[in-house]
């Protein structure tokens, strides 16, 4: 190993990954140019758009404000961890079906922190789905839109949830 680096291991949307990094590398960079997990966006330098919010260990963290090596033996979740163009999660279909975006440099982490506020809290008021967003700046939206898209989110889950139900009880 270079003079200077760490390895790091993680399992990143359940998979484990590893990379030699400067003690000093961001996990947004880590994960952006080391495992090239581009869905993970950077829109600031002073750490308040929240476009790379990712999950680590299960919170939602800003991972421009987190050091690669801090996340060493955790649990990462990426944009990427959530589903893919054939089987949208739900989160995903919200945003999609409700215009949950416009230019989308601030979808993933908005995503993310979705994940995170449904997590603690399944069935958030209006106001709770706005103050559980606070930590990620949209330019284009006006978050209303977002807002319409989290509780059609909502919906869909609970929907996928009674069907799984039905099903269980046919069974
Ligand atoms: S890149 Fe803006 S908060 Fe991390
Ligand atoms: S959709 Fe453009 S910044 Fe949010």
């Amino acid at each position: 190993m270079e003079a200077g680096k760490r390895k790091v291991s993680v399992n990143v949307n359940g998979e484990g990954r590893s990379a030699e990094v400067e003690a000093r590398q961001l996990l947004v960079h880590y994960l952006r140019d080391e495992l090239h997990l581009t869905g993970t966006h950077i829109g600031c330098d002073t750490s308040q758009c929240g476009a790379c919010t990712v999950l680590l260990n299960g919170e939602a963290v800003k991972s421009c404000t987190v050091l690669a090596v801090q996340a060493q033996g955790g649990e990462v979740t990426t944009v990427e961890g959530l589903g893919n163009r054939e089987q949208l999660h739900p989160i995903q279909q919200g945003f999609w079906e409700k215009h949950g975006l416009q230019c989308g440099f601030c979808t993933p982490g908005v995503m993310m922190a979705v994940v995170s506020l449904l997590e603690d809290n399944p069935n958030p008021t209006e106001e709770e789905i706005r103050e559980g967003l606070e930590g990620v700046i949209c330019r284009c939206t006006g978050y209303q839109y977002i807002v319409s898209a989290v509780q059609h989110a909502i919906q869909l889950i609970a929907q996928a949830k009674s069907e799984e139900v039905h099903m269980g009880g046919g069974s």
